[in-house]
Parts: structure tokens; sequence; C-alpha cells
């Protein structure tokens, strides 16, 4: 069902959860305060209480009443906030539930460039909110996509498309070295350029490391299958069968039964904004006329191209 702004701030008010359009993708929200909305966003996703919200606020100032910034995570925060990335620092001892931040000593926090949303925070206050999906399904990108996700039981406030069509980057700096847990549009090469210092990334960890992180859901659906369709997805192809849908990138020439183009001029960026959108149609085609496959070319591994081949390796994973 969409809903129009009124009723998203009385749903809220009253402790029950919207989905919500941003600049990345849609969120479902609920107050960061609630328990008992944020108890109901994992409910609806089928979400593990383990693995917790990123809580949105309006500014840096309001950001700051909720977790301890350090002079880098600060600076970054006054070049990239509002927008697509989100800071892990030490949390803060306030009203935001455990129920949200998953009783950890962590909170992630992001401040949206969408005015929509930073009116909602404005009148209900801070909101927990995790793309509108299913958990370890395709992220929404429109208000279609939520409804289809949740079979229309969840109220959508539309939006129109999401702009990124991504998930923020997630930078860790509650720890020593800080660490990118999750690429999106800001990548590494931005914050070095900014703090003039080494930036780690999930790569750069050793796997020793690395899952003994994602137990700890430090690093964000690290290693697990996530972002996927509900029918088989194979990735860097170069050739293809008839009973498939194609999805190209630039000038590569995958044929099948229905075909895609991310971008037809190799733009990385532009194939970050079509990526969700363009495997939910897949997905759709796939199921519908009983295919057997989605198959994507290789996607260059390089800038936003990072966070597309990372989305595509775990919508791969069986
Ligand atoms: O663009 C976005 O970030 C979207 C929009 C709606 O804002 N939200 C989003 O939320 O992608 P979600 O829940 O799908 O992804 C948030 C990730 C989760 O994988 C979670 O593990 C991680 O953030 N996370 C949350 N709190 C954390 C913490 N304290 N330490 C490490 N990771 C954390
Ligand atoms: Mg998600």
């Amino acid at each position: 069902m969409i809903i129009d702004f009124e009723t998203a701030i009385l749903l809220l008010s009253n402790n029950d959860i919207v989905a919500l359009p941003t600049e990345t993708v849609y969120g479902l929200a609920g107050k960061a305060n609630s328990e008992l909305a944020c108890s109901k966003i994992y409910k609806a996703k089928g979400r593990p209480n383990n693995n917790p919200l990123i809580v949105h606020v309006s500014n840096l100032e309001e950001a700051e009443k909720y977790g301890y910034f350090s002079p880098d995570a600060k600076k970054i925060a006054s070049v990239f906030s509002p927008g697509p990335i989100t800071y892990v620092v030490p949390k803060k001892t306030s009203d935001i539930c455990n129920v949200a931040t998953a009783s950890l000593d962590t909170i992630a926090i992001r401040i949206p460039n969408h005015p929509t949303i930073l009116k909602i925070i404005g009148e209900v206050g801070p909101l927990a909110m995790p793309s509108a999906n299913m958990s370890t399904k395709i992220s929404p990108t429109t208000p279609d996509h939520v409804i289809k996700s949740f079979n229309g039981a969840i109220p959508v406030l539309d939006g129109g498309s999401s702009t990124f069509g991504l998930e923020s980057t997630i930078i860790d700096f509650s720890v020593e070295n800080p660490t990118i847990l999750r690429y999106g549009f800001i990548t590494e090469i931005d914050i070095e350029n900014i703090l003039h210092k080494h930036i780690f990334t999930m790569d750069s960890i050793s796997e020793v490391n690395k899952n003994s992180l994602a137990q700890n859901i430090k690093a964000p659906g690290s290693l697990s299958k996530h972002y996927s369709p509900s029918c088989p997805i194979k990735i860097n192809v170069t050739e293809s069968a008839f009973d498939e849908v194609v999805i190209n990138f630039g000038n590569s020439k995958l044929n099948g039964a229905y075909s895609f183009n991310l971008s037809e001029s190799g733009n990385l960026v532009e194939s970050a904004q079509n990526l969700y959108l363009m495997l939910q149609s897949a997905e759709d085609l796939v199921l519908q006329n009983k295919l057997s496959s989605i198959s994507v070319a290789p996607i260059p591994n390089v800038q936003i191209g990072l966070a597309i081949n990372d989305k595509l390796i775990r919508a791969s994973k069986k």
C-alpha cells in the first residue's frame, strides 16, 4: 500500500514500521528508540537479531549524541555527509534501543541526503532503517520492489527511484585503522585523499580475521549469500545460452531470451544505479518464463565496480 507523508509520520510515531525512500535504496524504518518498532523490523525482514541496524539522523551534531566521532571520523563526515556513507563508531549511552544496535558497544550511523527522510527524522527522531527487502534478497530501489519483496504487507512512501541505487559505504572508525566494511559510492581512495592515511578494506585483511569479524557482524553480510535473486545467477559470463536472461556491460554481447545492458557506454556509476533494478526485472523474467538463469557479463573491478562485483559475488553464492 502506498501512503502519504502524514500517514508515515503517524505510523512511525505509533511504533509501526514503514518503507521510506532514501538516495541509496528504500529503507524499512522504525523509531530507533523504540524496542517494539525495531523488533518489528527484524521480524518483517526475517533478519537475525544479532545483525544490527543503521541509525539515521539529520546532522552531525545529532549523530554525536549517539556515538563518539574521532577527529578523522568528523573530518570525513563534514565532507561526505549527508550522503551515501555510514560510520561505525563507539556507542554513547542514549535512548537508542539495544535492539537496534544488537547490544554491541558500537553503533552504525548515517545522515541520509534525502529531503523527505530528513523531514521525517525532524518530526519523529532518529530512525533505524535497514534496506526494505527480505533478508538475503535484492535491495529495493523503487516502491514496486518493496511491495514485491514483502507481498504488499509493508506501507510505502513513494519517493520515485533511488538516485544511487546501491547501499551506503560502511566505514568502521571504532578500530585503530579505519576500515571499509561495505563497498559503496564513496571509496577508500576518496577517504584516503582526505585523511592522507591508508584505509583498510575487507579485502585487505586476512581470511582468518574476516571470518572472526563476520561472526561478530563486523563485516556486513560478510562472505555470506546476500543481494540474491530467487533464481540461479552466473557472473563474469562470456558465453550465454538462449534460455537465459542476460545482463551486458558496455559493448559485451551476451545473447539470451531477454537482454539488458547496465550501461551501453560502459559507465560504472550508471551501472551501479541500474544493478538492482535490472536484477529485479531479470529475476521476474526468469521465474515467469521458466528460464534457466541470469547471466551477467564481466564488470571492471575498479572504483564503484568494486561494490558492483562485491554484490554480484554474494548474489551468486549458493
Ligand atoms: O544505504 C544504506 O545504508 C541503506 C539505507 C536504507 O540507508 N541501509 C542499509 O541497511 O543498507 P542494512 O541493514 O541493509 O545494512 C546495514 C549493515 C548491516 O549489514 C549490518 O551488519 C551493518 O550495517 N551494521 C550495523 N551496525 C553495525 C555495527 N555496529 N558494526 C558493524 N556493522 C554494522
Ligand atoms: Mg540490506
